[in-house]
């Protein structure tokens, strides 16, 4: 090989080098930091300190918490403690969540709950309670029923699938069908990590119900949060390392039509829907860098945003509450309830503030 032609190979290389780089930097937001916007008479869950990434609030004031995530990369705070589910009635004015017991059989030593999603039954009222849990790593969708008068949970079934490899999030649109992210197109950990580098957008959403799974929409970075509108038209998704929140029209035959998607700056997490207004939240990560090492010393911080008038051409977002990790650290999702807005953090704590 001639030498020019040498060095303008080593040229391009490095080049394209610096440029994966430096759209990597870009993605996790490597160089941010917070402007602080507070909210006051705020308060912090009692007994939360390991974590409230996913949170489910029913039509009646009952948020579900998950806690105790252990993931890669991701700082935990009680490694040899079982993940749980927390209980909290929002018309109580108490802000002492309390666990749910979970039936036997079901094994509880191993469980590390991530996203989760309610489905009420039309026919009965009957409350379950659909979980993303990763024991040993693994993707699997545990079915609960909720027994209000036991403060318990029934386990009813998991659920394992091939393109349910790395799941993040899920939304429940039948009593045994959901939607659901995942966050990674591989499952090795290693390759997780070149996908990351590379910025290749080939996550999305899978749909499943008994004898019909299929991905429905591929094309995030990092596919995270999934929740559905008010009127049952419309899925929302978040991907994570593109900043944005997806409009998608559910199809009849549960396909999904893309809409559109809108830009938030923040490395969006969890999404919820406001059942009055529909306007959407989400809790999201001003840094992914922080996020991803933590560092004591130079904690992440956290966003919570809100999305008014999604479908319009002009879609209000708002950064509500941003703290530089002095308070909570590295929110992952924010609902609201009657005035009230609770906010949870993928490995911290939980706060319960004011809202309208
Ligand atoms: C974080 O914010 C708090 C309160 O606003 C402030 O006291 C503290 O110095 C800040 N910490 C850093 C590292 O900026």
């Amino acid at each position: 090989m001639g030498r020019l032609l040498k060095i303008t190979l080593v040229g391009a290389l490095l080049a394209l080098l610096g440029e994966r780089i430096a759209n990597f930097c870009h993605r996790l937001r490597v160089f941010t930091e917070v402007d602080p916007v507070d909210l006051l008479s705020c308060q912090l869950l009692k007994g939360i300190e390991a974590g409230s990434e996913d949170i489910d609030v029913l039509p009646n004031g009952l948020a579900f918490i998950s806690t105790g995530l252990k993931y890669p990369s991701i700082h935990c705070f009680s490694p040899d403690k079982p993940g749980a589910i927390l209980l909290l009635d929002l018309n109580s004015g108490s802000v002492s969540p309390s666990p749910l017991r979970i039936s036997k059989g079901f094994d509880s030593s191993s469980f590390n709950p991530h996203g989760i999603s309610t489905y009420i039954d039309d026919k009965d009222g009957a409350v379950y309670l659909f979980v993303v849990n990763h024991p040993q790593l693994q993707s699997i969708i545990e079915i609960f029923k909720f027994v209000e008068e036991e403060n318990s949970l029934v386990h009813l079934k998991s659920i394992k699938h091939e393109l349910l490899n790395s799941v993040n999030d899920i939304i429940a649109v039948g009593p045994e069908s959901f939607y659901a992210t995942n966050d990674h197109y591989f499952s090795n950990n290693h390759l997780k990590a070149v996908e990351h580098y590379l910025g290749l957008p080939w996550t999305g959403v899978v749909y499943y119900s008994p004898g019909d799974v299929r991905h429905v929409f591929t094309g995030f970075y990092f596919a995270n949060g999934i929740t559905i509108s008010n009127d049952k038209k419309y899925i929302y998704a978040a991907d994570f390392m593109g900043h944005t929140i997806n409009v998608f029209m559910k199809n009849k035959d549960w396909s999904l039509s893309p809409v559109k998607s809108v830009y938030v700056d923040t490395l969006v997490d969890n999404l919820s829907v406001d059942p009055v207004t529909g306007d959407i939240w989400t809790g999201g990560h001003p840094n992914g860098y922080k996020l991803f090492s933590y560092n004591p010393e130079d904690v992440p911080g956290s966003e919570v945003v809100r999305v008014q008038n999604i479908h319009s051409d002009h879609p209000i977002i708002t950064k509500v509450y941003v703290n530089n990790g002095s308070v909570i650290q590295a929110t992952s999702c924010a609902s609201v309830y009657k005035g009230q807005l609770l906010i949870g953090t993928v490995f911290h704590r939980a706060l319960l503030c004011p809202w309208e």
